[in-house]
């Protein structure tokens, strides 16, 4: 058997810091964790189990590209951290709470901390781009004159101020993904997830859905990114988490797609 690096031995959130940081004590706050995910394994009723003692930590501020064949478990890990599905051991925690033991009118709250979008957009087809990124305030009880200037705001930041008015059948598939990013910001969240977001995208469309969500980062966003598009990672060189049949084989700084050594 080939030998694999153990779950999280590259990573140090001091790595984080700047260089030219100055070591006084009140600038030495330990950076913070916004996801930690401790020997979580997940079973499908079913029995498939498609996480096994799965152990990630995610500072505040990371870009990561979570990697691996189809049906590694990427889609579970970003299930459990968006509490569509439970742990079957372990704990999975979203700045230092567990979300398995949360109660479930707590559920919405916490939720709304985390944007995430899919590879096949889920927006309404009867609503316009400003609609659909506008519902999801509504939907909570934002007033109207917060949700205008909310939604500009972001349409701005994915470049769709133009398309405003336009229904999703009338955009291309990378305006419908920047409207489900936009959708995914409005809420100023703290961690931002992607699950394959250029699955359905050619590659210069994927390559600009990239630049958006480095963006977000430098806008101060913690992102995770689940993601087959190799070319992309490596060019990117950003932190790599690499699943294969439901462990972490690889977690690495500045990496490629495929292990390098
Ligand atoms: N709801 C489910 N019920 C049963 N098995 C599932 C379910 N979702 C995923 N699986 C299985 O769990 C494993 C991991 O799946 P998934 O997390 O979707 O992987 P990936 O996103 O990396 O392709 C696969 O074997 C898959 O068939
Ligand atoms: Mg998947």
């Amino acid at each position: 058997m080939a030998m694999v690096s153990p779950a999280t031995p590259d990573f140090k959130p001091s790595q984080n810091r700047r260089p030219d940081a100055p070591d006084r004590p009140e600038d030495s706050v330990p950076t913070r964790i916004v996801l930690a995910m401790q020997g979580v394994t997940k079973s499908y009723p079913n029995g498939r189990v498609a996480l096994r003692g799965v152990d990630l930590m995610i500072p505040e501020g990371d870009f990561v590209f979570l990697v691996g064949p189809s049906g590694a478990g990427k889609s579970t890990v970003i299930k459990l951290l968006i509490r569509e599905e439970l742990p079957t051991k372990g704990l999975v925690l979203l700045d230092g709470r567990d979300l398995g033991r949360l109660k479930r009118r707590d559920v919405p709250k916490v939720r709304r901390r985390i944007g995430v979008v899919f590879q096949d957009f889920k927006l309404l087809p009867n609503k316009t781009v400003r609609d659909n990124v506008g519902f999801a305030l509504e939907v909570t009880g934002t007033p109207r004159r917060q949700i205008i200037p909310a939604v500009d705001r972001v349409l701005r930041v994915v470049g769709l101020t133009g398309q405003a008015d336009q229904l999703p059948g009338q955009l291309s598939g990378g305006e419908q993904q920047r409207t489900a990013i936009a959708r995914a910001l409005v809420h100023n969240p703290r961690l931002f997830i992607a699950d394959e977001p250029t699955g359905n995208l050619d590659p210069v469309i994927s390559w600009e859905i990239i630049q958006l969500l480095l963006r977000i980062n430098e806008l101060g966003v913690t992102v995770l990114m689940a993601t087959h598009n190799a070319d992309v990672v490596t060019a990117v060189r950003r932190r790599v988490v690499a699943l294969e049949n439901g462990r972490i084989v690889r977690d690495e700084l500045g990496a490629a797609y495929h292990r390098e050594d």
